[in-house]
């Protein structure tokens, strides 16, 4: 059996940071609503030269070396972004330039929140099926450049940042499955109206912007990754108990506790990154897994559950054992 398994990983926020009450001076707001109502605190924003690629590029590098790998032996990219650099080249490719590699398939993949998950789902079954030898899974996002400052229903909840992972085939267990999960219906719960074959003339007028039902985003948010969390241990025959650590997404920190309380997991096993990120889209989950696993929590061996949310909606678990 052959298993994906992760040999490193790497992140980059941008240097420029704005709290809840910088944002106190743009809209009304408060830091006390934004703190109980989503768990930010502060969040990172990208420079006014910094696209996706910029910041996915850093991690990327960041998790090249924490991996020990020449960066030539890279022979699949793939990155999680629903703000690419370009409509194309895809944002994979401008990576992989970055980087100065040349010829290994560079692609993004497009599954708003939900991206990374996406991302590392396909490359779990390239490196499955014998193909891919060392794959550079990347999730990067500059969400603020979607977004609507004098929109206090959305202004207060994004942020930028990338997280990269090295993934290589391994007989020891590494990812032990992955689950994806979409229904278009909700389409108009949370969306950005504009793109290249639609509406493009809005794109940066103002005219199109974020739009979000909130409370409605939220209880589907609930329930869904409560039921796809509760999926995945039980289709690999693990209880509750015997996971180590939940990885979700960072959307807000109340979305967090319901499934930790479904999982009847205590959240001190639960990495938390929302305080000082804000939601960073498909950039969240590796952010948060490469905080984890640098700071000391995650150890080799232990089962992590990684879950995801997003626009569509789209959602995804991916459990492994680190
Ligand atoms: O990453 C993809 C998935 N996204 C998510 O999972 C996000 C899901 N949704 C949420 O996280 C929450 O719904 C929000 C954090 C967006 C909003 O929290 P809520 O508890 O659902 O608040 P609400 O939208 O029901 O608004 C409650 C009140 C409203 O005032 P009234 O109508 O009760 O007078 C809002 O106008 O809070 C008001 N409000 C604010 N007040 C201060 C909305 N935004 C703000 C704000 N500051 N920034």
């Amino acid at each position: 059996m052959i298993y994906s398994r992760i040999e490193g990983t790497g992140r980059y926020l941008p240097s420029k940071m704005m709290t809840n009450f910088d944002l106190e001076k743009l809209v009304d707001t408060n830091d006390e609503w934004i703190k109980t109502r989503t768990g930010v605190e502060r969040r990172h924003l990208a420079g006014a030269d910094q696209a996706t690629s910029d910041l996915g590029y850093e991690a990327a590098k960041k998790a090249i070396e924490n991996a020990g790998i020449d960066k030539e032996d890279i022979d699949l990219i793939i990155i999680g972004t629903t703000t690419p650099d370009y409509v194309f080249p895809n944002t994979g490719t401008l990576i992989q330039d970055r980087l100065g590699i040349h010829g290994c398939p560079a692609f993004s993949v497009e599954a708003a929140c939900s991206g990374f998950i996406y991302a590392l789902s396909v490359a779990d079954k390239f490196i499955q099926t014998g193909g891919t030898k060392c794959a550079l899974v990347i999730g990067a996002e500059v969400m603020t450049s979607l977004i609507d400052w004098s929109d206090r229903n959305t202004c207060v909840l994004f942020g930028d940042g990338a997280g990269a992972m090295i993934l290589k085939p391994s007989s020891e267990t590494g990812i032990l499955d992955c689950k994806l999960g979409a229904d278009g219906k909700y389409k108009d719960l949370l969306l950005y109206p504009a793109g290249p074959s639609k509406d493009f003339k809005k794109i940066g007028t103002g005219e199109a912007k974020l739009i979000m039902s909130g409370s409605d985003v939220f209880k589907v948010a609930v329930r869904t990754l409560g039921d796809a969390a509760e999926e995945a241990l039980k289709a690999n025959n693990v209880n509750k108990e015997e996971l180590d650590w939940l990885v979700p997404h960072q959307a807000n920190l109340r979305i967090i506790q319901a499934t930790a309380k479904r999982l009847e997991l205590p959240l001190e096993k639960v990495i938390l990154t929302v305080q000082d990120h804000g939601n960073t889209s498909a950039a969240s989950i590796p952010m948060a897994l490469d905080v984890g696993i640098r700071d000391g929590r995650i150890q080799r061996g232990q089962l992590v559950l990684m879950e995801a949310f997003g626009g569509g909606f789209t959602w995804g678990t991916v459990l492994m054992r680190y």
